[in-house]
């Protein structure tokens, strides 16, 4: 226990870094740079859940694309060459990262380059790449399990590997590295809210982070929220006052996210053709800026549920004017 407070002290002083910029600079970091980093190395997954917006998108209408090493070198040597302070890396975004072989090399690279925090999070499913976990780059692991039992399981993450997820999970709890800190993650919505408190449960000893679908319910077959579903409503109405209250246009602006095609897109939560161009041939810096002057009015946020009110007022007070 006491390593893994260490590594919340660490967490904490790596992240004071973001507040001592504000207090430095008179404005938020993300209205001058990057703050985070997402890559799908791959666009692979293994399972089909249910409420997962990439889904639909990037993973089972695309033909599987493999990141070249090269591309995320060229990405690295620039935010590296600009000294560009991320704060955490996340080298996954729609795909599992337990299909990603290269894993532990791209965890390296990363680290060295960049000296981020490394996040990364899988359904565990794929227990014989159970390895690709046992990594000492590797800062925060995750396991989405958003279902106690496995008929819940199957329907919400549409596939029948909970065993599979348990056995990963039970395989990594006694691997890890005294330092990491390891976390279950529930993704809360109307047809999994029933199940939160046998989740708590059920998962006791593990940190918790329970997560609220943010997409709208119309999206990806969520039903109406209903008033008896009170825990769901009063968890989600919580998620969208603390969106508000953050100094942030979106939860999402700050983070770099870079396709599996290598392009940087303008949002990691969005259609992969909303994309600032390629990487080998683009300046990402000059990028992000380009990306800071359309702020939200881009045509890919014009949906999107996710925004701030205030978003415009944050953009004219720290980057229009
Ligand atoms: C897209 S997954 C990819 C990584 C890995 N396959 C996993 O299952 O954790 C990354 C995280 O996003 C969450 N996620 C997916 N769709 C979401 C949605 N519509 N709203 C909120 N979180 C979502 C997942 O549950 C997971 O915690």
């Amino acid at each position: 226990m006491l390593s893994q407070k260490v590594n919340d002290a660490l967490y904490s002083v790596r992240t004071s870094r973001v507040k001592l910029f504000r207090k430095i600079h008179g404005k938020p970091l993300w209205a001058v740079q990057p703050m985070s980093l997402q890559i799908d190395t791959q666009s692979a997954c293994s399972l089909r859940c249910k409420y997962c917006n990439p889904q639909a998108c990037y993973v089972e209408n695309v033909s599987q694309r493999i990141l070249p090493m090269s591309t995320l070198d060229r990405l690295l040597e620039m935010l590296s060459e600009k000294k560009v302070f991320i704060n955490y890396a996340r080298p996954w975004m729609n795909g599992d990262p337990l299909l990603e072989l290269r894993l532990k090399e791209i965890n390296k690279k990363i680290k060295k380059a960049l000296g981020a925090r490394i996040d990364i999070f899988t359904n565990g499913v794929e227990y014989k790449n159970r390895h690709l976990l046992h990594d000492s780059n590797i800062n925060d692991i995750r396991f989405t399990i958003s279902a106690a039992n496995e008929e819940l399981y199957n329907t919400v993450h549409g596939r029948p590997k909970f065993s599979e997820a348990l056995k990963t999970l039970e395989w990594v709890t006694r691997h890890k590295y005294f330092y990491q800190r390891l976390w279950i993650n529930f993704i809360l919505f109307d047809e999994n809210a029933h199940n939160l408190a046998d989740w708590q449960k059920m998962f006791q000893n593990y940190r918790q982070d329970v997560r609220c679908l943010h997409f709208g319910e119309g999206r990806n077959q969520s039903k109406q929220l209903t008033d008896f579903d009170v825990e769901l409503k009063t968890r989600r109405d919580a998620f969208f006052r603390s969106i508000e209250q953050q100094e942030k246009p979106c939860p999402c602006f700050g983070n770099m996210a870079i396709s599996s095609e290598g392009k940087m897109l303008q949002c990691c939560d969005v259609d992969y053709k909303f994309n600032w161009g390629h990487i080998e041939e683009i300046d990402v810096m000059e990028a992000y800026r380009k990306r800071l002057d359309a702020g939200l009015n881009h045509i890919a946020c014009r949906n999107c549920n996710q925004k701030n009110p205030h978003w415009k007022e944050l953009f004219e007070k720290y980057v229009w004017a």
